[in-house]
């Protein structure tokens, strides 16, 4: 499948009823051939608005630390769980992952990505884990189907301001970065 044909069948998609209620398809963003893949929940408001993943205050607080940690937001890939806002942003559910995770795993094939780094719980559980546990868990890599593969805390659970999971978070995006620059060199 080409990128125009996934995009297509995103936006396209009848397998929940998401579709009936989100503004746009937040497909994805970001540098198709990354080295380094980013892969969140499902969109919020301002992504539904703009069809842009991460665009809103959890968003800009990534955008934050990918900045500290000079990876530019520009070569990395960013996605979702899911591509359809579930209504008041609640947790997306476990029908709704089965049946949207098959876009997810296409993206991944397409881009061809050497780190896949989860953004919070839910997508580690998925990608990861079943029972991954966030608190005690982020930061460890895995290698998984040929990728390595890390989960961190999702950048709105840091806009709740617990100051010792910024701190882990900003060590876990340190490691991120020198792997990702690591990569980058013997490409
Ligand atoms: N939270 C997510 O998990 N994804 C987004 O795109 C925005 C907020």
């Amino acid at each position: 499948m080409t990128w125009e044909e996934l995009e297509q069948k995103c936006i396209n998609c009848t397998l929940c009823p998401l579709g009936q209620t989100k503004t746009n398809t937040v497909f994805g963003a970001g540098n198709k051939n990354a080295v380094l893949m980013f892969v969140g929940e499902a969109p919020g408001e301002s992504e539904d608005l703009s069809g842009v993943p991460f665009v809103g205050r959890a968003g800009k607080l990534l955008d934050k630390y990918l900045e500290v940690v000079e990876i530019p937001r520009d070569d990395v890939y960013i996605a979702n769980m899911l591509k359809c806002r579930p209504p008041k942003n609640r947790d997306p559910q476990e029908d709704e992952q089965d049946k949207c995770i098959s876009y997810l795993r296409e993206q991944v094939r397409l881009v061809q990505p050497k780190m896949i780094v989860c953004l919070g719980r839910i997508s580690a559980m998925r990608l990861i884990k079943p029972d991954f546990k966030i608190t005690k868990e982020h930061g460890i890599w895995v290698k998984k189907g040929g990728f390595e593969m890390t989960a961190v805390y999702h950048p709105s659970l840091l806009l709740r301001g617990n100051l010792q999971y910024k701190e882990e978070m900003l060590e876990d995006m340190k490691v991120i970065a020198k792997k990702y620059r690591d990569y980058k060199q013997n490409a």
